[in-house]
Parts: C-alpha cells; structure tokens; sequence
C-alpha cells in the first residue's frame, strides 16, 4: 500500500509557545515552528520528552493559543471543533465510567441528538471497525489497556474528524498490544483517510506508522528540525533492511542527545 496526498490540511507559520505571556524574558518552549500536513497524510511528531510535542498538539488541537504565528487548519468541516478528534494517552481519563462501550462511543452523537436508531448504527459501525465486537455492553473496567484506547479511538472516530489527534496513544500499553493497535490504527487510517498527527518519542513506533516524521529539536525554543520522509510502504517489517536503513537515518538526529 502507497498513499500520496496533494492538498494541504494543516499548516503552521512561524509558530512560537510561552507560557510566561507576561514576563520580560519569556522562555519559549517552541519556536520558530514551521508545519505543512498534507489532506490524508499520517505525520508523526517525534521528538524528546519535554521537547514540546503535546504543546505543539494542544495548540493545532485548539486546546491551547499561539504565542505567535499562523496557524490554519484546512477541513470542510466547520461544525465539528473543525473537523478535529482528540486521542489522549490515557484512555482512564478520557472514557466515562458509568457508560457502556456503546455508550461511551455514541456520547458525542447524543449531544448531537442524532436518532437512537442512527446512534446505534454509527457506534457499531466503529465498534466493528475497531475490533471491539462483542464488547459493546461491557464498562471500562472491565476492558485492558488496549481495548480501552480502541473505545476512545472508536468514540472519535464516531463524531467523523477529518483530522485525527493522537498524543502517545499507545505508550501505555505492553508492547505485544502496542504492536496489535499500530497495526490496527494503519488499518483504520488506510480505510477512512484520516489526516493523522501521532505523537511518539519511539523511534521504531514513527517509522512503523509514519509516513513523514517531523522531527523536533531539544527544548527550550524547540522547532521541527527536520521533516523525514519514511520510503516504506505498509505494513511495514520491523525487521526488514530497509526498515532498519530509515531508523538509523532518523537517530542519527538524535545522536547529540538521547530520547
Ligand atoms: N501549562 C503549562 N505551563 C507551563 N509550562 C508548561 C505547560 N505545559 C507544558 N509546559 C512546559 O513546556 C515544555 C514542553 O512540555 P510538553 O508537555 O509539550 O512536552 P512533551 O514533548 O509532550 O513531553 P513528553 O514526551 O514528556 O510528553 C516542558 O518544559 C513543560 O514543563
Ligand atoms: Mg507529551
């Protein structure tokens, strides 16, 4: 599978993020960030922890403003937080206790006030598309790591974004089921054109997934140093020559510092 984008979806001009608006000398966590994401692309953001990777997601999220820069965010869609769906690291947080998987996954839709009849569709639409059938009636807790961050995929994915936001989403997990929901994301994306931004500060996870790789600098004043372009086509074999060429060629950005 080979998947080439043409249209821009997110772009980000001289970006720049303090957290000390008022200070004289504010120290900027990101500077200087400069961003294009094309229309169904899967681009990772990798960097060291602390580098200002969940900033920068935040801020193209909406959660958060720019100090400075341009930030424009392309989506036809202008009624669903402009087409963006968040995935957060821990699904604990984000998913509701007392709600079922079904539940939990038509939340949105409710709010909406879509039908119950169509809301029924739509969730198990994406508890098929997310590998959670037969699940739909269970809780939260009774669910592993994996198959709770499969809801809250499945519950974002529901409310139709046609960008996808994902912090570390899998950095929780073990890594059997961390290999299992990379394979499963690819999947989805390849079957529902997402434009996806993951965030990861694993090497091997941004060249599984990605097929550009943004790569940030050490903070403070952190900015994409280097956007690297993964030449492998999916899925892709983590033990294979050319997989091990395109890791080498990315940690060699990171041999002034570790990650
Ligand atoms: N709300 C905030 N107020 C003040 N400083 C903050 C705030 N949020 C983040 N920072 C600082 O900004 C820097 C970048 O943080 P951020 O969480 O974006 O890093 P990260 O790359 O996502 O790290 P990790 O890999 O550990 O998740 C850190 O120095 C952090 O302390
Ligand atoms: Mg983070």
């Amino acid at each position: 599978m080979s998947i080439t984008m043409t249209e821009d979806a997110i772009v980000l001009k001289n970006g720049a993020k303090t957290f000390q608006e008022d200070a004289e000398e504010p120290i900027y966590v990101l500077k200087n960030v400069d961003l294009t994401i094309k229309k169904g692309e899967f681009y990772i953001l990798l960097g060291p922890s602390g580098c200002g990777k969940s900033t920068l997601l935040n801020i193209i999220a909406g959660f958060s403003e720019l100090s400075m820069g341009d930030l424009e965010i392309i989506t036809s869609d202008t009624t669903n937080r402009d087409g963006r769906g968040f995935v957060f690291q821990s699904a604990d947080s984000a998913l509701f206790p007392w709600l079922t998987v079904e539940e939990n996954i038509s939340f949105g839709l409710k709010m909406k006030k879509i039908p119950k009849a169509q809301r029924k569709e739509i969730a198990n639409k994406f508890i098929e598309l997310t590998g959670l059938s037969s699940h739909g009636s269970k809780f939260p807790d009774n669910l592993s790591g994996g198959m709770k961050q499969r809801v809250q995929l499945a519950r974002v994915l529901a409310n139709e974004p046609e960008i996808l936001l994902m912090d570390e989403p899998f950095g929780a997990l073990d890594a059997m089921t961390r290999r299992t929901m990379q394979s499963e994301l690819i999947r989805i994306w390849s079957e529902t054109n997402k434009t996806v931004i993951f965030v990861t500060h694993d090497i091997q996870e941004a060249i599984i997934l990605g097929q550009k790789i943004g790569i940030m600098s050490v903070g403070p004043e952190s900015r994409i140093d280097t956007t690297y372009e993964v030449d492998l086509t999916y899925p892709r074999d983590t033990t294979s020559v050319a997989f091990n060429k395109n890791y080498k060629q990315v940690q060699a950005h990171f041999e002034d510092y570790s990650i």
